[in-house]
């Protein structure tokens, strides 16, 4: 996961989410994770922190052989469907705002664009502030996606 997250999320940046800190980070009651397999390989995975009304969606990163099968979206539906669960009213997440592949995969799932944070990775690069709100995953996607958290 720390290695996804640096290759694919971080890249050109200091590596924040390095194996300890992630290891520490899921282990938190707060932390929701889910990791995705491709006939037991590791495909993907999604980390959350959910407070008291709000969840956040801190990394979602997919292994490049294994996109565009609908693994980033299963990832985050099952965020969505956590929080739903648990009657949060809105989940958010910063993307840098250069990745235009995952606003458009975010914008896909309706999350809409709240602001920029400027200079928010490390004075490098901007951040948009998307929000899901209010919270809810189509439960077709659901059936079709079929393997329950
Ligand atoms: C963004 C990312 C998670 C998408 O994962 P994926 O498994 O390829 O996405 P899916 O196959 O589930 O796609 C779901 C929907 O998102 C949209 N989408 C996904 N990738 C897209 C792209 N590159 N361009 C446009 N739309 C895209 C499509 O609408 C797609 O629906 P469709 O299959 O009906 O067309 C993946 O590209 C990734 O890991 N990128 C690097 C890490 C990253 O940017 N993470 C997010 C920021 S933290």
């Amino acid at each position: 996961m720390a290695s996804l997250s640096r290759r694919e999320v971080e890249y050109g940046l200091p590596w924040s989410w390095t194996t300890n800190r992630l290891g520490r980070f899921i282990r938190l009651a707060s932390t929701n994770a889910y990791i995705a397999e491709i006939d037991g390989q590791f495909a993907g995975f999604s980390i959350a922190s959910i407070g008291e009304s709000r969840a956040h969606l801190v990394l979602l990163a997919v292994e490049k052989k294994c996109r565009n099968q609908g693994v980033g979206r299963q990832l985050l539906e099952w965020q969505v469907l956590a929080a739903q669960t648990a009657a949060l009213t809105d989940m958010s997440l910063e993307v840098r705002a250069t990745n235009s592949d995952a606003q458009r995969f975010y914008a896909a799932a309706n999350f809409q664009k709240i602001r920029v944070l400027p200079q928010y990775y490390s004075g490098v690069e901007d951040a948009i502030r998307l929000r899901l709100y209010p919270i809810r995953v189509s439960n077709a996607n659901v059936r079709k996606n079929s393997a329950a958290p």
